[in-house]
């Protein structure tokens, strides 16, 4: 009791640094990276001040870019030059991600994990992120197991590390697994979208990934921003179906979702600070509202602090570049 515990004992100097129990280091991030098969040069995309579209001939040099600041691993998002209604673009041999994947591992090889996002919603014309019954307007869970199943295997043939399931589809981490051990995939791991929320904070994506939806919106498959307990149930079932990784997204406004995933369920958590958090963030810097530089590393720290062991956030090469 005061006055004999002052806690400002310890704030003084560099005895805040001996007391400090959280830190950030490059080795903590994952950075997305958007292939666009439809572009000859790289573009800067509207919403995300900062972050950019690559054509497949860019690729590897943005991939080596990131290796180099220290951060172990890419997620992959693809545009497409193609979409049709059952998002065949998404698991040809030849196709956009599958392509880069190739791309960045003959560059690279051990030096950088590759993971790819696995969705159909980049790849339909109708933007969901799966089989859709389109009179119905109904998306359809098990029709779209397959399908998950045949883009896991395609970019684990082209060289995935990793697959990141993002659909929300009951069964995916499953079936993905039996789709990638029955080809020979078995060293091939799953970082689940384990917690995924109907978000407004994914508004920037869409634009990024070209991927708005014709109709009806995402609610009917991806988690109530309103539920906590279901969201553990959500990731036990993917623990069960064999996720090596689970992913609580977004991260700010779910830190009480990450803190209980990691620790109700103890396996390594990933948390994805998601399009919208980067852009109001530059957006406020952008306006002299906020310091950029320090609120991003409170903001990223902070998701650490949770428990998250894994930050996917599109400032991770400019967090690395400051940590170095
Ligand atoms: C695809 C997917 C989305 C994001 C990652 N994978 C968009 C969505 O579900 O609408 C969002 C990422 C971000 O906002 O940064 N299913």
């Amino acid at each position: 009791m005061f006055p004999e515990i002052r806690m400002r004992r310890l704030r003084k100097g560099k005895i805040r640094n001996l007391v400090r129990e959280t830190s950030l280091s490059p080795n903590d991030f994952v950075h997305p990276i958007f292939v666009d098969e439809t572009i000859e040069k790289s573009e800067e995309i509207s919403s995300m001040p900062g972050v950019f579209r690559f054509p497949l001939s860019e690729v590897a040099k943005e991939a080596r870019e990131v290796a180099a600041l220290g951060i172990p691993a890419v997620i992959l998002f693809g545009v497409p030059k193609h979409k049709d209604a059952k998002g065949s673009s998404a698991y040809g041999e030849h196709e956009v991600i599958q392509e880069a994947v190739r791309k960045i591992k003959a560059e690279l090889g051990v030096e950088l994990v590759v993971i790819t996002d696995i969705c159909m919603c980049e790849y339909t014309d109708h933007g969901h992120c799966g089989i859709v019954d389109l009179e119905a307007e109904e998306i359809l869970n098990d029709p779209t197991l397959e399908v998950l199943g045949k883009i896991a295997v395609s970019h684990a043939k082209a060289g995935a590390d990793m697959v990141a399931p993002s659909g929300m589809m009951d069964g995916m981490v499953g079936a993905i697994r039996k789709a990638l051990d029955k080809n020979g995939f078995e060293a091939v791991s799953i970082m689940s979208y384990a917690a995924k929320f109907h978000s407004s904070f994914y508004g920037p994506f869409r634009d990024a990934a070209d991927s708005g939806y014709s109709f009806g919106d995402r609610s009917t498959y991806q988690m109530d921003p309103a539920n906590s307990d279901e969201a553990l149930r959500e990731a036990a079932l993917d623990v069960a179906e064999g996720a090596d990784i689970l992913m609580v997204k977004p991260a700010l406004s779910y830190l009480d979702i990450v803190y209980r995933v990691k620790h109700e369920l103890e396996l390594p958590t990933a948390a994805y600070a998601v399009s919208g958090e980067y852009s109001m963030l530059k957006a406020a810097a952008e306006k002299g509202w906020l310091d950029e530089e320090k609120t991003v590393y409170e903001a990223l720290l902070s998701i650490k602090r949770a428990g998250a062991d894994i930050i996917i956030s599109y400032f991770a090469k400019d967090i690395a570049r400051r940590l170095k």
